[in-house]
C-alpha cells in the first residue's frame, strides 16, 4: 500500500475535517510528538518511556516495510494538516495468520469527537480486506471510554489477565476483547 493513501474523510463532532490515511515520511515529527504526548500524560498504554527521534525513524521505516509486505496496516488521522491519532492492525503469523491485533490512540484535545470510532470502523473494514477473520485487542480494565468504543463496534470481552498492569500504586487487569469477522 502506498504511503499517504487517503482511505476516508469525515467531519468530527466539532465540525473539523478529519482525513484517515496511511502514514508518510513527513508525519515523522507529528508521530514522535504524538507518542511522547501519550507517554507524558500517562495514558493507558503500555509504554512509559519517551521515544527518541532515531527510534521513531526506525519504527516508521519498519511500519512502511511491514505495510508493504501486508504484515500490518497503519492508519493515521489528520486534522488541520497535523497527525492527531494513530492506529494499526498487526497480522499474526503461522497458525495465527488469520488473526489481527488492533491498537489505537487519539491525541489529548481530539478525543470524544468521533475520531476513534471512525478509525476503528475503518480498521475493521481493512482487516476484512486483508483476510483477517479474528480481531483482538487489549485494554486497561479501567479504560471505560476505550472499552465503550470497542463494545459499540462489536468487540466482546473474551479474557482478562488479572493485575497485568501496575500504575500509580495499583494493579489494573488487562481486558482482552475479540471481534469475529466471519461467524
Ligand atoms: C480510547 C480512544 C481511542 C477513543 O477514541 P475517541 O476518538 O476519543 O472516541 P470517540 O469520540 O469515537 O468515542 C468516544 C465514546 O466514548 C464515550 N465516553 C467518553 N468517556 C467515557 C467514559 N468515561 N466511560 C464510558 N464512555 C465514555 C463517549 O461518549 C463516546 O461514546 P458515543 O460514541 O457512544 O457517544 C481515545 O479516547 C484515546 O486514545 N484515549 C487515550 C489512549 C487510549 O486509551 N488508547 C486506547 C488504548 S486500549
Amino acid at each position: 500500500m502506498k504511503t499517504g493513501k487517503i482511505i476516508r474523510e469525515f467531519a468530527a463532532k466539532d465540525g473539523r475535517k478529519v482525513v484517515l490515511r496511511t502514514p508518510r515520511w513527513e508525519d515523522l515529527d507529528d508521530l514522535l510528538e504524538f507518542i511522547n504526548s501519550l507517554v507524558e500524560e500517562r495514558a493507558n498504554i503500555v509504554r512509559t518511556e519517551k521515544v527518541s527521534r532515531e527510534e521513531e525513524v526506525e519504527w516508521l521505516s519498519r511500519v512502511f516495510s511491514r505495510q508493504e509486505k501486508g504484515e500490518m496496516f497503519c492508519l493515521v488521522a489528520e486534522v488541520d494538516g497535523r497527525v492527531v491519532a494513530n492506529s494499526e492492525i498487526v497480522k499474526g503469523r503461522g497458525y495465527a495468520s488469520h488473526v489481527g491485533v488492533v491498537g489505537i490512540a487519539v491525541k489529548k484535545g481530539f478525543r470524544d469527537l468521533g475520531i476513534g470510532t471512525e478509525m476503528m470502523k475503518t480498521l475493521v473494514e481493512q482487516a476484512r480486506r486483508m483476510g483477517v477473520k479474528v480481531l483482538t485487542l487489549s485494554a486497561f480494565a479501567n479504560n471505560e471510554r476505550a472499552i465503550h468504543v470497542y463494545k459499540k463496534l462489536g468487540f466482546v470481552e473474551t479474557g482478562r489477565v488479572p493485575r497485568k498492569f501496575f500504575k500509580d500504586g495499583a494493579y489494573i487487569d488487562e481486558v482482552i476483547m475479540t471481534k469475529l469477522l466471519e461467524e
